[in-house]
């Protein structure tokens, strides 16, 4: 597809809803910078746990997250299965902060206001440029509000599970099926009802229910509606 002009595209949803996986496809499509914001949350909770912090004390996980070297790196990956590296004070922490441990407690750090704003400064600075695809919970109303094409990417709660089992399975993980469930829908629950950037879709968010939907059929849903959206501006 031939490039007219670029533009920012917001995506969020529950959690293993996918939106990860169709994001970076997309990305790498169009060429696009990708981030997954999820990873910035995942990092500040293992930051705190590795330092022994209380994820319950607001003030000294807010003062530590605002302290860390945070990089995102989408290029000359290390071929194990990840799409992007993730290094907190220059250690390479991109499995580190996909453990059972980092799950359990990432949706208590996300509440305080003070994280988010943290987060939401550094996600901005990637989003400055334009050509970037971002991922989250809040992009299309909280941090990108402004993006023209936002989209909310869900699936049933089981078929998110399955999806999160597997990838476990595929990283050589032993997993089971009913924790990931129970994780999963534990952290969709605080995460839409927490009292700041709540998870849920912003008013213009086009809806995509991927429940046995092929990511190939939703990628190219998606680079009809960009088409469609390139079109008119
Ligand atoms: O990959 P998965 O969908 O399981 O989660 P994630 O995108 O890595 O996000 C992990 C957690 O970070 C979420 O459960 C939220 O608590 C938090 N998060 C957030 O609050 N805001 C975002 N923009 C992204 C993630």
């Amino acid at each position: 597809m031939t490039q007219k002009q670029g533009m920012t595209i917001a995506i969020d949803g529950p959690a293993a809803s996918g939106k990860t996986t169709v994001g970076k496809k997309l990305a790498d499509l169009l060429n696009y910078l990708f981030l997954d914001t999820g990873c910035m949350y995942r990092a500040a909770t293992l930051a705190a746990l590795k330092n022994d912090i209380d994820v319950h004390d607001e003030t000294a996980v807010t003062e530590h997250a605002k302290t860390i070297d945070l990089i995102i790196n989408s290029t000359d990956l290390v071929e194990d299965g990840r799409l992007y590296t993730v290094l907190l004070n220059g250690e390479d922490v991109t499995w580190d902060i996909r453990t059972p441990a980092v799950d359990a407690n990432v949706s208590q750090v996300s509440k305080y206001l003070g994280v988010r704003n943290e987060m939401v400064k550094r996600q901005r600075e990637y989003g400055r440029k334009g050509n970037v695809i971002m991922v989250g919970r809040d992009i299309g109303t909280i941090v990108l509000p402004d993006a023209p094409l936002k989209l909310y990417i869900t699936a049933t709660a089981e078929e998110r599970a399955q999806r999160r089992w597997q990838d476990r399975q595929m990283q050589g993980h032993e997993a089971s099926f009913d924790i990931i469930l129970e994780d999963v829908i534990r952290r969709d629950n605080i995460d839409s009802q927490r009292k700041h950037s709540p998870l849920k879709p912003a008013a213009d968010a086009i809806e995509i229910d991927t429940t046995q939907q092929s990511v190939d059929l939703i990628i190219k849903q998606i680079m009809t509606m960009i088409q469609e959206k390139q079109e008119v501006h």
